[in-house]
């Protein structure tokens, strides 16, 4: 383990105004974000259609590493370049998603446990060859009747620390994603506890396993209302409850925190990014590391073809959260666009 490698790189995908796009969609879920704008999920659409985000003049201004699925990893762009190059030639860092999804959790179904740690070390070893500097690994809490169970955020708090031991074993800096699902009817209190019992969980291990943790990035929910619950907490409490969180439970020696989207609005995730980095100093960078609130936008003007529209619409987005990750973002600007 090279601390020094791991050390900088995890600095690098949390510098100042910049961002790590998600562009690692299964298959599956890729298949889902075509099917709404009529597209078919083939290989060369999967391909053209990251083609069309990767080579968008400008939005390495702010845009720090993209995750790429495994496909994408190995594939090339359009023009022949593989797309692992073609993002680390613009000084974006790519970075690659490892686990293999979830699946129920044995003994309590109406739970999730990530796989793919089964030859991992192998893969990454891979994935490093063809370029990958980071990893992704989600892990999924769901709130709900009597869940979630300690047994769940264990499992999935130990599998997290078993994937970041192996890849700071290979130089890899891992984003360490504990989600805590905003489906359900949940106020934004239960939100905030189920996420302080994750992280605390999750620290718990990575601790015991010897994580660096100044050689990671954590990649959490934030504490939101569920997306059914009547009442919905503003913006001002959903970032003033989710730093209280991280403070709690995150420790300073982690460089950085890059937010996962989770299905708020485009808009809410700028705003909630923005607002708590204007609510600083604070020990550790916040930026982003959306895929959907990156991507929706862009996605629905691309429609297949459209490849100038597209490229513009995610320039928007990149660049309204890269001035929200340093927390200069403003309403005005969306109007002005
Ligand atoms: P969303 O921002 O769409 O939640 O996706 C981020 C991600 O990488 C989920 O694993």
């Amino acid at each position: 383990m090279n601390e020094q490698v791991l050390i900088q790189t995890a600095q690098a995908m949390v510098a100042e105004g910049r961002g790590i796009l998600a562009a690692d969609e299964s298959t599956g879920t890729i298949e889902k974000r075509f099917r709404s704008i009529g597209v078919e999920n083939t290989e060369p659409n999967r391909r053209a259609y990251r083609d069309m985000l990767f080579t968008t003049p400008g939005f390495e201004q702010y845009t720090s590493g993209v995750i790429l699925f495994e496909e994408t990893l190995f594939q090339s762009a359009l023009d022949g370049t593989p797309f692992p190059k073609l993002l680390a030639d613009k000084g974006v860092i790519p970075g690659i998603k490892v686990d293999k999804g979830t699946k129920p959790l044995a003994g309590s179904p109406n739970e999730l446990i990530t796989e793919g740690l089964d030859g991992l070390r192998e893969r990454l070893v891979k994935y490093k060859e063809a370029g990958a500097r980071f990893a992704k690994w989600r892990a999924v809490i769901t709130i709900g009747d009597g869940i979630p169970t300690d047994y769940c955020i264990h499992t999935n708090a130990h599998a997290l620390a078993r994937y970041a031991a192996l890849c700071q074993e290979a130089d890899i800096v891992p984003i360490v994603e504990p989600e805590v699902l905003m489906d359900a009817d949940n106020t934004i209190e239960v939100c905030e506890a189920v996420t302080g019992r994750t992280l605390e969980a999750v620290f718990d291990e990575l601790r015991r396993q010897r994580i660096l943790l100044e050689g990671m990035v954590l990649k959490p929910n934030m504490v939101v209302s569920g997306k059914k619950c009547p009442v919905q907490a503003d913006r001002r409490t959903v970032a003033e409850a989710t730093l209280r969180t991280l403070k709690r439970y995150v420790p300073a020696a982690v460089p950085g925190i890059a937010f996962l989207s989770g299905g708020q609005s485009d808009e809410d995730a700028t705003a909630h990014l923005d607002l708590m980095n204007k609510m600083g100093p604070l020990p550790w960078r916040l930026t982003f590391s959306y895929g959907r609130a990156l991507q929706a936008a862009a996605l629905k003007a691309w429609g297949g073809h459209n490849v100038e529209a597209g490229r513009k619409a995610h320039l928007h987005r990149a660049r309204m959260n890269g001035l929200a990750a340093a927390g200069k973002w403003d309403p005005a600007l969306e109007k002005a666009a």
